[in-house]
């Protein structure tokens, strides 16, 4: 994706200010910063959620491959570019109609087909081995982590081209958290990944090209798991001094 003067405003507040960046396929491209700076606006800004929200005025251009996301429809754009949120968000329904969910919205799915759809979309988030035996109990009944990792599988059923990942860690144990991160640098090979965090040290684990979002600006950007090291920016520095200290 291209993102090329990026801006958000809510009334007088300047939420996202001017953002340039590329996405890179099959990278994990992560956009570290403290909280409020901006990094849930610009995911929401990538599948055009921000622009429900009636206070935000989003102004500039976003491409995926080469189109512009307004000229996607946006349920289709949403198809394309999946998001999962800092909080497992599992239906109330069983592990396999969550899976199923996206799929079945478009219809005309045979049963058969849809079996394997949602096997492997398990498989691929790393949870079949752990609920295979019954895939129809309630969503509910898994474990924090197991639950993160059906959000992944809802949104990879869709076969996305980007998937959004906001801090989806944060609420997670380190066991269920190391898992997550295992399965990001698994899933990088088939898609293209945007990780928000403001975990620095799941960063240095996972992150092949990694920003800095403060006050809405990108101040510092580059390659590399070592780049959170190797940076001579001010502000990167202070802010991972604040995270250290
Ligand atoms: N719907 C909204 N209307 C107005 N301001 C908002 C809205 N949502 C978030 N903000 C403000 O935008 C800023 C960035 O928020 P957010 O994108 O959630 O940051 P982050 O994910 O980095 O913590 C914050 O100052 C927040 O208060
Ligand atoms: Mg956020």
């Amino acid at each position: 994706m291209e993102i090329s003067k990026l801006s958000v405003r809510a009334g007088q507040k300047t939420i996202l200010d001017n953002v340039d960046i590329n996405i890179y396929r099959n990278r994990v491209n992560t956009i570290v910063g403290p909280s409020g700076g901006g990094k849930s606006t610009f995911l929401k800004c990538l599948n055009r959620l921000a622009e429900l929200d009636r206070n935000y005025r989003v102004t500039g251009e976003i491409f995926l491959e080469g189109k512009n996301v307004r000229e996607y429809g946006e349920i289709e754009l949403r198809r394309r570019v999946g998001m999962v949120f800092q909080r497992p968000n599992p239906f109330p329904m069983s592990v396999y109609d969550n899976v199923a969910f996206g799929l079945r919205l478009q219809g005309n799915v045979k049963k058969d087909e849809m079996d394997m759809m949602v096997s492997s979309s398990l498989q691929e988030a790393g949870l079949f081995d752990e609920v295979s035996d019954n895939l129809k109990r309630p969503a509910s009944t898994l474990s924090g982590g197991q639950q993160q990792r059906l959000c992944i599988a809802r949104a990879l059923i869709l076969r996305p081209a980007v998937l959004m990942l906001d801090e989806p860690t944060s609420s997670l144990d380190p066991v269920a958290k190391g898992k997550i991160e295992e399965l990001m640098l698994e899933l990088k090979e088939r898609y293209t990944v945007v990780l928000v965090t403001h975990d620095i040290g799941q960063a240095r684990k996972v992150s092949d090209y990694t920003s800095l979002l403060f006050n809405g600006k990108i101040v510092a950007s580059g390659e590399g798991k070592d780049f959170l090291e190797r940076t001579s920016d001010d502000t990167m520095k202070a802010f991972l001094g604040d995270l250290t200290a």
